[in-house]
C-alpha cells in the first residue's frame, strides 16, 4: 500500500558502530513462503517472516485470491487453497512498491481463468511489466495496461494454459519465477531457460513444497523443468535472515572508523552472496563465523570491522545478478574506499524500485564525489576513508535500497547526510533506524 507524506531523515558521523545486529527475515523468501503456502492445501507454518510492507501486501493479496493468512504469536499461518485453487479476487490488488510482489502474483494467476487487476505506489506503476507478461501470454494469458506496459493492469488468465518453454531475455528472478508459478495450474512440463544464474529460491522452495522439477547447466543456459499440477504437500519454514538487509550494518561497519560489528544467521546462497565476496576482493575485514547449513541453505554469522585499506575494484559482471540488489551501498563503500571501483553489466539497476545508477551518481555527486555512468555501467573514484563531504538531501525516489545507502553515507561522511523520504525503508527493513542506533549511529 502507498505510504504517507515524506518522512525526511538524517544521518550524521557516527562514533563506533558495535555490537550485534539481528536483521529481518529474506525479503524473497518471504514473499515466495506466502504465495506457495495459498497455493497449498493445508497449514503451512512460517517463522522469520520478514513484515516489512513488501511482505504484508503480499499477505493482503494471498487472502484476496482465497487463502487464509493469519499470525498467531510469532508465527504465520497459511491455509492455502491448492494448485489451480485460487478464487477471483473482488477487489484491484495493490501491490505498493512490490516489483516482486506484482511479478511472482501475475505468474500464480496468470493459468486461472478470471481477471486479476493489478496496481501498486507511484514507483511500481513506472516499473516495466512486459518482461512478465510476454511469456505469460505464451500460457495464454492476456494482459491490458497503460501505455509502455505499466500498471495499473488487467492480466485475464487462461483457462485453459498450455505449458511453455521459455528462455528468459533479461537475467530476473522475478521474470523465472512468474513463470513457473504460472507452470504450476498448467499441465504438462513448463520450461524457463536462464543464460545466468539468478537467485534460486523459487526453485529450491518449490522442490521443498513437492513439486517435480530439475535444474541442469547446460551450453544454452540453466535449464529449470517444472512438472505442472502437482498436489504441493504444507511446509514448515523458518525464513533465514536477509543478506540484502545485512549488507547494511556490515558496510556501515566497514566504513565507520573503529567500528566492529557481528550481523548473525545470514543466508550466503551463493546466488544472493555477490556482494560480500565483491568487499572481500576489495581488502574488507568480513569474515564468516559458525559456517553451517540451516534448511538446505548455506548461513553464517558475519563479522565487519571497520577496514580503511580497501581499494577499488572492478566487480565482475558475471556476479552482477549475485549482488543485484547490493550495488547503492556498494557504491557508499566505494567512496570511502581508495581508487576507482567500476561496476558493469548493470542495467537492471536502472529499472529497479528507481533508476538506481542515476540516484545514486547524483547524490554522490553532490556529496563531492566523481561519479561517471552510462548505459550499463558507472564508476565511482573513491575518496580514502573519511574523504567524503557529505552535506546534501538526497532524493530517494520511493526507493528504500537508496535511502539506507544514503543514510549510511551520512555515518561516515565529514558533514551529515539527509533523505528526503525515510518511509519506504518500512517496505524490506522496518527496524533500520533502531538497529543502526542500536550499534551506535546518530539520525535526527
Ligand atoms: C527478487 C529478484 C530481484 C531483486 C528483487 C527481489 C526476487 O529482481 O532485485 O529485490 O525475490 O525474485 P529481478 O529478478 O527483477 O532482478
Amino acid at each position: 500500500m502507498s505510504h504517507g507524506p515524506a518522512t525526511p531523515l538524517t544521518a550524521a558521523a557516527a562514533g563506533p558502530l558495535t555490537g550485534t545486529a539481528h536483521v529481518p527475515g529474506d525479503k524473497s523468501i518471504s514473499h515466495r513462503s506466502l504465495i506457495l503456502g495459498a497455493m497449498t492445501v493445508g497449514e503451512t507454518r512460517v517463522t522469520g517472516l520478514l513484515e516489512g510492507q513488501d511482505v504484508l501486501d503480499t499477505g493482503r493479496a494471498m487472502r484476496a485470491f482465497g487463502a487464509q493468512v493469519e499470525k498467531q504469536g510469532d508465527t504465520w499461518v497459511i491455509h492455502g487453497v491448492g494448485t489451480g485453487g485460487l478464487a477471483e479476487p473482488e477487489d484491484v490488488i495493490d501491490c505498493g512498491n512490490s516489483g516482486t510482489g506484482v511479478r511472482l502474483l501475475m505468474g500464480a494467476a496468470a493459468t486461472h481463468g478470471f481477471a486479476v487487476t493489478y496496481t501498486g505506489d507511484a514507483s511500481l506503476r513506472s516499473r516495466p511489466m512486459a518482461r512478465v507478461t510476454d511469456p505469460l501470454a505464451l500460457f495464454g494469458a492476456r494482459a491490458y495496461g497503460r501505455s509502455g506496459g505499466r500498471l495499473p493492469m488487467t492480466v485475464v488468465g487462461a483457462a485453459e494454459p498450455v505449458p511453455v518453454r521459455y528462455v528468459t531475455p533479461v537475467p530476473s528472478a522475478q521474470v523465472k519465477s512468474a513463470v513457473l508459478l504460472a507452470g504450476l495450474n498448467a499441465p504438462g512440463e513448463t520450461v524457463v531457460i536462464e543464460r545466468e544464474a539468478t537467485r534460486d529460491h523459487s526453485e529450491r522452495m518449490l522442490r521443498g513444497f513437492g513439486a517435480e522439477i530439475t535444474v541442469e547447466d547446460t551450453s544454452e543456459g540453466r535449464v529449470i523443468a517444472l512438472t505442472g499440477q502437482p498436489e504441493l504437500r504444507p511446509q514448515t519454514i523458518v525464513v533465514p535472515r536477509d543478506p540484502s538487509s545485512a549488507a547494511f550494518p556490515v558496510c556501515a561497519a566497514l566504513i565507520v572508523p573503529g567500528s566492529d560489528v557481528l550481523v548473525p544467521n545470514i543466508g550466503l546462497n551463493p546466488t544472493r552472496a555477490g556482494l560480500f565476496e565483491t568487499l572481500r576482493d576489495m581488502g574488507a575485514d568480513l569474515t564468516y563465523e559458525n559456517a553451517r547449513e540451516e534448511g538446505g541453505e548455506p548461513v553464517a554469522d558475519l563479522r565487519a570491522r571497520f577496514s580503511p585499506a580497501m581499494k577499488g575494484i572492478e566487480v565482475p559482471p558475471e556476479r552482477a545478478a549475485s549482488m543485484i540488489d547490493e550495488y547503492p551501498i556498494l557504491s557508499v563503500v566505494a567512496a570511502n574506499a581508495e581508487g576507482t571501483t567500476v561496476m558493469r553489466g548493470v542495467k537492471e539497476l536502472r529499472v529497479k524500485e528507481s533508476d538506481r545508477i542515476d540516484a545514486m551518481a547524483t547524490g554522490l555527486r553532490d556529496a563531492g564525489v566523481t561519479v561517471r555512468d552510462g548505459a550499463d555501467w558507472w564508476k565511482v573514484e573513491g575518496r580514502g576513508p573519511g574523504g567524503v563531504t557529505g552535506g546534501i538531501t538526497a532524493a530517494t525516489h520511493l526507493d528504500h535500497r537508496i535511502a539506507m545507502s544514503f543514510l549510511i553515507l551520512g555515518m561516515a561522511s565529514q558533514k551529515p547526510v539527509t533523505v528526503d523520504d525515510a518511509g519506504p525503508i518500512a517496505t524490506s527493513f522496518p527496524i533500520f533506524r533502531d538497529l543502526m542506533t542500536a550499534l551506535g549511529a546518530t539520525f535526527s
